[in-house]
């Protein structure tokens, strides 16, 4: 064999084990591992453990496989292990239930939903897996419900201030942000511009959003269904990282929905990922949308397709940054 396939063939296994690593996390944040460090700050291992309820020979292994992977290091230089102390990384720190945006909710997503979703690929594409779009969504509990929403929201302030800048808001605007979650978008609109939002989603989300709402009577929370209605009377829309969750006949029925509501001066915006290209890295992405909830990562001719059919036309299209972009469109006549 020569250089060449060597490392390709070592490129291969790096892929083929991947998913041990989210296992590897997943574990120590159900353990509530990283955040008995981050309480101690630095700890012992058997004092670590003990706390965790994790028995040593088989808790060490654990630790071992977080220190190789950067979550965890030592604190101190004992040559007997025993002395050592624990403490975390950076990315050992961003695991932690305390801090802002952490990814500890996703990590329990890709340890929990996400890994048993993908587990089905095989069937899914051999047609022996038969699920509607609309299961994701109708089947969560409180618990998933939260889940989602941190999920999401743990990435998105940076995405959240550009869409904002992007979108250039007036204080005469009304917003309705469809299918809006918990409200965090609504709250950073607010940070730039006192306009007024109604945010619609499932009503089972009004629990978390009446938290953050109270801080505003600017934003109003609309328990509804984009399948049934959407109200009238706004002059922008937003569907920020919805379409991606819905096969092509549901993603047709919201948008022809929404064309039916808005006024001639009304624009909508459809913010979410748009493959470029077949060798595009929002490909596994649509494998994820794929087994997760049926629906579908699209290319822009896939989605001038369901515009046209429903009653809408461009005005403008925009990439945001590596990942989303923006189409901005109004009503066909
Ligand atoms: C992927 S999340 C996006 C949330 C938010 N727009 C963001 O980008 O952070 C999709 C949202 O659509 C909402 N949703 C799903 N089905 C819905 C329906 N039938 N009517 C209204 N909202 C719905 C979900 O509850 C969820 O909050």
């Amino acid at each position: 064999m020569n250089n060449t396939n060597i490392n390709e063939k070592y490129k291969l296994m790096n892929m083929l084990t991947s998913f041990w690593v989210p296992q590897i996390i997943y574990t120590a944040v159900k353990f509530s591992i990283l955040d008995i460090i981050q309480e101690h700050k630095s700890i012992g291992l058997k004092k670590l453990l003990s706390i965790s309820g994790i028995k040593y020979k088989i808790g060490y292994r654990l630790i071992r496989a977080l220190i190789f992977l950067d979550i965890v290091t030592y604190d101190n230089n004992e040559i007997d292990s025993s002395f050592r102390k624990l403490k975390l990384t950076t990315m050992g720190l961003l695991l932690t239930a305390k801090e802002i945006e952490s990814l500890r909710d996703y990590v329990i997503m890709v340890g929990e939903e996400f890994y048993t979703s993908w587990s089905k690929l095989y069937d899914i594409i051999n047609n022996k897996e038969n699920f509607s779009d609309k299961h994701f969504y109708e089947c969560r509990n409180r618990r998933d419900n939260i889940l989602l929403n941190n999920a999401i929201s743990s990435l998105s302030q940076v995405f959240f201030t550009k869409l904002v800048n992007f979108l250039k808001l007036n204080k005469a605007d009304k917003v309705l942000d469809l299918g809006g979650g918990d409200g965090s978008f609504a709250i950073k609109i607010l940070e730039y511009v006192n306009c007024k939002i109604d945010v619609l989603d499932r009503k089972q989300l009004l629990h978390s959003f009446k938290k953050l709402n109270n801080k505003s009577n600017k934003i109003r929370f609309i328990g509804g269904d984009f399948f049934v209605k959407i109200p009238k009377g706004y002059d922008i829309i937003l569907l920020i990282r919805v379409l991606h969750n819905w096969s092509d006949k549901n993603v047709l029925k919201i948008l022809l929905n929404i064309s039916k509501q808005m006024e001639k001066e009304t624009r909508l915006y459809i913010v979410d990922s748009i493959i470029d290209n077949d060798n595009d890295f929002r490909s596994l992405m649509d494998i994820n949308m794929l087994v997760l909830t049926g629906g579908s990562i699209r290319t822009i001719r896939e989605y001038t397709a369901l515009i046209r059919k429903s009653n809408l036309k461009f005005i403008s299209f925009k990439n945001l940054d590596r990942v989303y972009s923006i189409i901005e469109l109004a009503r066909n006549n």
